[in-house]
């Protein structure tokens, strides 16, 4: 068989799908029920349902989700919230935003994940706010943070931006923490087809505040209690997010099927592969590979049409744009550093065929 084309994302639905969201649309266009309406309500109301908390808020993107999180629990000037130098910057933007300091740790070389013992020694009598990434769409160690957080007064909120339907022994991404932000960009396991993002929490009385802080801070129309601001999921984001969120359980077993494949094909070779945890529901957002010579490999791979990503080619505190900020001075993060460097996405979709994984892991296993 000759060489397959192989996409490394794959946002298409089904002719059904599409056609049931363009007639929802044109519905929706017929009454002008653009803002707010009935089709956001019933995304939020299913997405809690889905992710096990009594609230969702639909936002106009994952880093405002972070922002309203912390602007309506009070997380502001004079508070540090700690945060994984691995990620992607909208983790970090939200917590400069609400006036916070991010007080960037290391991840776990074994997992990629935040490590809790760099957490525990960060804390400081400052510390507000401990704020772990599902990165890749993979569990952060939801129980030592917890622990950490009740013994120490902190609250702990969920970066769920890549993890839509992950689970730690039962519970959902986006339901153990106080809140969680999710990004409803297109290329995420549940992504729309623009922005979107959506705070999730069961915090009736924070869920109350970001109801407002989203629609300029208003109790009824023109109304102002307090400075809010325009930060609200589009309708038609909204009939997108529903129907896809239908399907998002078999996306996300796909995903794990695939991640199997890689698994096995690749479990010997010398590319360091990343494992679960006993308990641990990925939803594989991204597969992540490393080795040292990531840059002639992906060259290489290039050279033959396999696409691939890198996530993220530099740490948070080696961002130009923090580069006069105090919070990144003197920060040395050797194994996010070194992430960046190693750090490869192969090709992963739901719609990824068992011949496309092989001719990507061959293609691996030849180098
Ligand atoms: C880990 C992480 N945090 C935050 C965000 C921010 O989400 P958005 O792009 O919807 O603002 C993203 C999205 O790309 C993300 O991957």
């Amino acid at each position: 068989m000759g060489d397959l084309e192989i996409s490394f994302c794959d946002l298409s639905i089904t002719t059904d799908s599409e056609e049931k969201v363009w007639e929802k649309a044109k519905e929706l266009v017929s009454r002008n029920g653009f803002i707010l309406g009935t089709e956001v309500k019933e995304f939020e109301e299913n997405f809690a349902y889905y992710c096990q908390t009594d609230h969702c808020l639909g936002v106009a993107t994952g880093c405002d989700a972070l922002l309203w999180a912390m602007e309506g629990l009070g997380i502001g000037k004079g508070d540090e919230v700690i945060t994984v130098a691995n990620t992607f910057i909208g983790t970090v933007l939200p917590i400069i935003r609400a006036g916070a300091t991010p007080v960037l740790v290391d991840c776990d070389p074994q997992t990629q994940q935040i490590n809790p013992s760099q957490v525990a020694a960060a804390i400081t009598p400052r510390t507000a706010a401990i704020l772990p990434v599902h990165l890749f769409g993979r569990l952060a160690p939801m129980d030592e943070l917890l622990d950490l957080a009740e013994k120490h007064g902190l609250i702990v909120l969920e970066d769920a931006a890549q993890a839509h339907g992950a689970s730690y022994k039962g519970k959902r991404a986006g339901s153990m923490g106080k809140a969680s932000g999710f990004s409803f960009y297109p290329a995420k396991n549940l992504g729309g087809w623009g922005d979107g993002g959506a705070l999730t929490t069961s915090d009736s009385i924070l869920a109350n505040k970001v109801d407002k802080i989203r629609n300029y801070g208003q109790s009824k129309k023109y109304y102002h209690d307090f400075m809010g601001w325009n930060s609200r999921l589009d309708s038609l984001q909204a009939i997108v997010l529903k129907e896809k969120l239908r399907f998002l359980d078999q996306w996300n077993e796909n995903r794990r099927m695939i991640a199997s494949w890689y698994y096995e094909s690749l479990k010997d070779s010398d590319f360091t592969l990343y494992y679960e945890k006993d308990g641990n529901e990925p939803v594989h957002h991204l597969f992540v590979i490393t080795h040292k010579d990531r840059d002639l490999i992906q060259q290489k791979l290039t050279t033959k049409g396999i696409p691939t990503g890198i996530h993220y080619p530099v740490p948070i505190h080696k961002h130009e744009c923090f580069a006069d900020q105090a919070f990144t001075k003197n920060v040395s993060l050797p194994h996010s550093e070194r992430q960046a460097k190693e750090l490869l996405s192969l090709p992963m979709h739901p719609n990824l065929t068992k011949c496309e994984v092989d001719q990507v892991s061959n293609y691996l296993l030849e180098l």
